[in-house]
This record gives C-alpha cells, sequence and structure tokens, in this order.
C-alpha cells in the first residue's frame, strides 16, 4: 500500500482530509498525485501536504494504483465517462466518495471491469474523527476492499455495508447526523443563556458535555441506556429532564427525522443516477 500511487481527482475538502489523514498515518507524499482545475488550489495542496499535481484527470488516471474520486456529485458523471478510457489499461481500485451516486450508475460510467467502491464519509473526518460507510458488491477482493478501508480509517472509523440500499440510512444517521447533534447543542446552548448563563459560559458548557458524553459513551462498554440510567438519580434533575424529553416523544420525533432523510437520500439517489 505504501508504495502504491494514490491518485485523487478533485483536491477540495473532502480530499484534503484524506490526504492529511493518510500522510500522517505514513503514506509517502509523493506516492500522492492529485488531479485539480483550480491552479491556486494545486498551488495549495503542494505547499500544505507536499503532493504532487496535475490539472488533467487522464493523467492522474494514467499513474493510478487507486484513484479516489473526490469531486461533487453533479459532475461525476462528465468526470468517469471522460476518465473511462484512461482506466482500461490498468483498471485501478476506485473509491467513489460522492454522495448518492450509486454503486451501478458509477459502475456504468467508469466501465463495467473496473473494481469500485463506494464510499459515504462525513465532515467530521476533516477532524481525523469521521465516520464512513463502504460499499462494494461481492466481485470486489478483500486485498481490494482492505486498501479501500485502509484509506478510509486515515479520516475516522469505517465501517462495511453489506447492502447498498444500507447507504441510504447510513447517510441518514452519519451523513447527516452531525448537524442533529449541532441543532441539539444550540437549543441547549440557547435554554442556558435563558436561564441566566453568559453567552460564552453557556456555549463552553454545552461543547465540553456533548464532547464528555460522546466520550463516555464510546471509551466504556457500557450499554447507552445503562449510562443514562447510571447519572439519573430517582426524583433528581436529569430525571426531571428526562422525563419532559419523554412527555414531548423525542424518540418518535428522532425516528421520523432520520426516515426523513433516509427517504430523501433514496430519492435523490434515484434522481442522480437518472440525469
Ligand atoms: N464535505 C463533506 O462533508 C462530504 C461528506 C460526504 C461526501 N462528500 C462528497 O465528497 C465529494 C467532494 O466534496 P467536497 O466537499 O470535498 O467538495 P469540494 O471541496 O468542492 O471539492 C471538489 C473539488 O473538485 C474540483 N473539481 C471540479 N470539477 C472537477 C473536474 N472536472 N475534475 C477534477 N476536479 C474537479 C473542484 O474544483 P473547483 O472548486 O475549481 O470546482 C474542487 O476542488 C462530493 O462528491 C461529496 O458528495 C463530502
Amino acid at each position: 500500500m505504501k508504495t502504491k500511487t494514490l491518485a485523487f481527482i478533485g483536491g477540495g475538502n473532502m480530499a484534503s482530509a484524506l490526504i492529511k489523514g493518510l500522510i500522517e498515518d505514513g503514506t509517502p507524499p509523493q506516492n500522492i498525485l492529485v488531479a485539480e482545475p483550480d491552479d491556486q488550489r494545486r498551488e495549495q495542496l503542494a505547499a500544505s501536504f507536499g503532493v504532487r499535481t496535475v490539472d488533467d484527470n487522464s493523467l492522474a488516471a494514467n499513474e493510478a494504483d487507486i484513484l479516489i474520486l473526490a469531486v461533487k456529485p453533479q459532475v461525476l458523471k462528465a468526470v468517469a465517462t471522460a476518465l473511462a478510457p484512461a482506466l482500461k489499461r490498468k483498471k485501478p481500485l476506485c473509491l467513489s466518495i460522492a454522495a448518492g451516486i450509486r454503486h451501478a450508475s458509477l459502475q456504468a460510467w467508469l466501465g463495467e471491469d473496473i473494481p469500485l467502491v463506494r464510499v459515504m464519509p462525513n465532515t467530521p473526518a476533516m477532524l481525523g474523527a469521521g465516520a464512513s460507510g463502504l460499499y462494494a458488491p461481492a466481485s470486489v477482493g478483500d486485498d481490494q476492499r482492505s486498501e479501500a478501508e485502509h484509506i478510509m480509517r486515515a479520516t475516522g472509523i469505517a465501517v462495511w455495508l453489506d447492502d447498498e440500499s444500507q447507504m441510504d440510512a447510513l447517510t441518514a444517521v452519519s451523513g447527516s447526523g452531525p448537524a442533529y447533534f449541532f441543532l441539539f447543542m444550540e437549543a441547549m446552548e440557547n435554554s442556558a443563556r435563558k436561564l441566566g448563563l453568559p453567552d460564552k459560559t453557556a456555549h463552553l458548557l454545552v461543547l465540553q458535555t456533548a464532547l464528555g458524553a460522546a466520550r463516555m459513551a464510546m471509551e466504556s462498554a457500557t450499554e447507552l441506556e445503562d449510562l443514562r440510567r447510571s447519572v439519573t438519580s430517582p426524583g433528581g434533575t436529569t430525571e426531571k429532564a428526562l422525563d419532559s424529553f419523554r412527555e414531548h416523544e423525542l424518540e418518535k420525533l428522532v425516528d421520523k427525522a432520520l426516515t426523513a432523510a433516509r427517504d430523501r437520500s433514496i430519492e435523490m439517489s434515484t434522481a442522480m443516477g437518472e440525469d
């Protein structure tokens, strides 16, 4: 893996997050090649990471052992169909991180015999705290799966999905998920201010509490339900707040919201595949 050439098509935010993680993990910068149309962006990438850059996608594809498609979904069809002839010779492992573009659509654009893994990362990848879902059909072998997983682990955790339809649920959970937590933190912050805490104090307390709770949940083997019970004394303050959430059917609200996100993901994927 450390001797292979990794080529990125598109050198934007998500590509930068992956490049940073890969270099920190020991991938030599000279083994990373980025195809990016914007001159300034190319200079920035070369200066920040020491990677090689080109302005021609096919040049990058010719050299790639592994190709990561990191352009916006709206341009992916044009980019992928233009790359197809260059991929025919070497047939590199391809990863697509484009939201909402189904495996079958991309496979048809790139060529049916190109090994292809579909990935859905999320924004905390920028901090190395991402959560990515990966899907590939059975034709993609174990070695290629482990290469794809290694790349995505550079920005956080990576989980495999057995069935591509689970990608829509994953989008509703981890893809859109950071925004749900931001909303909840905003609501707590607003309430903390109303209860009389200064702005800065309210902000810090909410953020640190969210981080502390997430770390407790990550770092202990205890179930979430038991963690919740362990901080809820009968007749105490926490119980009062939780009773109020229950009375207003928080769980039902969360379920409705995630189902709506999942359904929208299905709708968008269908529309993008038809374009
Ligand atoms: N950011 C996220 O949190 C996130 C989460 C999940 C999935 N994704 C997926 O990751 C992909 C990239 O997202 P991003 O946020 O990194 O977008 P981005 O910052 O806009 O990066 C895309 C890059 O591709 C370049 N580009 C445009 N047309 C190109 C072409 N024909 N050939 C080569 N490069 C081209 C863009 O250059 P110009 O700016 O000059 O157009 C830009 O630098 C998307 O498909 C998105 O769905 C992102």
